[in-house]
């Protein structure tokens, strides 16, 4: 066969492959409508392996700077409509929300179960959203912070002299508070070991390929996920034997009137367990990394955790929810942290029917992805933003630019949860240790969502307390291992 010929070959059928996803993905723009400036890349891989060879959110923002606020690609096999701006977000995230449904791979829903609210919309969403929510507003948070205040002292307390990787370690302590807010604290300790010794599974197979044969990540994912189930199953029964009535969200799933089966109970308190982990711990890693790298930032931040350490008689009095409310620079710092960092870069919806956005069309099937991170990088937003400035946030931004924990009916509803756990570490963090970032201090790895390289290792020490401004070294460091 001449080369002619081949190449004739390849590209009848590429344009037969292009033709076939057009009928199934894409619609002739109706009316004036036209779809949005952009570029589709390859057949079917689209511009995935552009996206995936450089870092995503560089590809992102030069997408913006050359087609404008909204413009379409082809990603994973998807065509989609990306949108940088306050307005387009709140267009499909809150006005427009029910012309857009949650989507995600199925390999991903069979994971974390297919009865987890982030997968819904419409009633059962609502019902479960607000069962989730209601052991997560302060008034269900206020007395867990004795419990959370014990897991952080206890974490630090086992860092020190060492030197640790911090995301591992925020892994563990974002699970621990997920099992706390989920148990209520009255889980037995082999359940607890169970739960963590299987979830670790799950997590590790979760962003594999999704191939279901033994040996691999994802398979063995699979098999603990099961595992997982059987437990809660075990749990609940218990529980029911017992008769009692509970405030954890266990409890607020088991015995309310909406009369949930187990897979729904279990895959939802699966779901919240995914949807905390990850997420708080790159924001808690970032924390750290952004406060060692500002270093009067952190004298300045000291200095208002000091005053109410010294209120506490030096911890000997425990801290309270209502002293957290007073954290005015930690605040800043955290919503800053949220900013820059940015760890949900985008989301994702799908839309349910051909949608006109400012003269473009959305065809009906097109993935629709908000860019939080574009936004929040956006120097009309927020001035000069690549600089770590906390002060920023003594004026609120403005509507719809500060998208941290999304928008609209699927917004987080464990935003107050997070932000406490940070208030907490933060507090303990600063009044009793220092820290040294150890390494490389500039790259990034994405797993998926971004955090230092190697997981932000850090040599941590206790500090005397005498001065707010102290640096003593105490103890020894030893070899780099994992978090305890
Ligand atoms: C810094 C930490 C966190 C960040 C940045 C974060 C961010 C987000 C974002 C952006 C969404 C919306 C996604 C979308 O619209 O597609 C979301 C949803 C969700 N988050 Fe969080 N989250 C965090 C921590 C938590 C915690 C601690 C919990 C629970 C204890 C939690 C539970 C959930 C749940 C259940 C949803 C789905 C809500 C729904 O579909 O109605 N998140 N989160």
């Amino acid at each position: 066969m001449d080369t002619g010929y081949s190449l004739m070959c390849t590209f009848l059928l590429l344009a037969l492959l292009s033709y076939l996803l057009m009928r199934k993905h894409g619609r002739k723009p109706q009316g004036k409508a036209k779809l949005p400036p952009g570029s589709m890349g390859w057949p079917y891989i689209g511009e995935t392996l552009h996206l995936y060879s450089q870092d995503p959110n560089v590809f992102f923002a030069a997408k913006q700077k050359r087609y404008g606020e909204v413009f379409k690609t082809h990603l994973l096999g998807c065509p989609c409509v990306m949108l940088a701006s306050p307005e387009a977000a709140r267009f499909v995230l809150v006005t427009q929300a029910h012309l857009f449904k949650p989507t995600y791979p199925r390999s991903k829903e069979r994971m974390i179960g297919p009865w987890a609210l982030f997968f819904h919309e419409g009633d059962y969403h609502m019902r479960l959203r607000r069962l989730v929510r209601s052991s997560l507003v302060p008034d269900a948070l206020r007395g867990l912070v004795p419990d959370i205040d014990a897991i952080v002292i206890s974490m630090l307390d086992s860092w020190d002299g060492h030197v640790v990787r911090t995301f591992e370690a925020m892994k563990k302590f974002s699970f621990d508070v997920g099992i706390l807010v989920i148990f209520g604290g009255r889980l037995e300790e082999r359940y607890k070991q169970e739960l963590r010794r299987n979830y670790f599974i799950v997590d590790k197979g979760y962003n594999s390929f999704p191939t279901n044969i033994p040996g691999t990540l994802f398979h063995k994912a699979i098999q603990a996920r099961r595992r997982l189930r059987k437990m809660l199953s075990e749990i609940m029964n218990e529980r029911r034997k017992k008769a009692g009535v509970e405030k954890d969200l266990l409890g607020c799933l088991m015995d309310s009137s909406e009369h949930l089966s187990d897979d729904q109970i279990s895959d939802n308190i699966i779901g919240v367990l995914f949807a905390a982990q990850d997420t708080t711990a790159s924001v808690l890693t970032w924390i750290l990394k952004y406060l060692h790298d500002n270093p009067e930032l952190l004298e300045a931040l000291k200095e208002e955790q000091m005053g109410i350490h010294e209120t506490n008689g030096y911890g000997s009095q425990p801290l309270t929810w209502t002293q957290t409310r007073t954290m005015v620079l930690t605040h800043r710092v955290i919503l800053e942290s949220l900013r820059m960092a940015s760890i949900i870069s985008f989301t994702f919806r799908e839309a349910v029917a051909d949608v006109e956005y400012k003269g473009y069309l959305i065809p009906k099937g097109w993935k629709v992805m908000p860019l939080f991170r574009n936004i929040h990088h956006n120097p009309e937003f927020f001035q000069d933003p690549q600089k770590f400035d906390p002060s920023r946030f003594k004026t609120p931004p403005r509507p719809s630019t500060f998208l941290p924990f999304g928008n609209g009916v699927h917004a987080c509803p464990g935003n107050e949860l997070a932000k406490l756990e940070m208030f907490i570490l933060i507090h303990r963090l600063v009044t009793k240790y220092r820290w040294e970032v150890v390494g490389s201090q500039s790259e990034i790895e994405y797993g998926p969502f971004p955090v230092p390289k190697h997981g932000l290792p850090v040599k941590l020490w206790r500090a005397s307390i005498t001065s707010s401004s102290s640096s003593s070294v105490g103890g020894t460091v030893e070899q780099c291992r994992p978090a305890p």
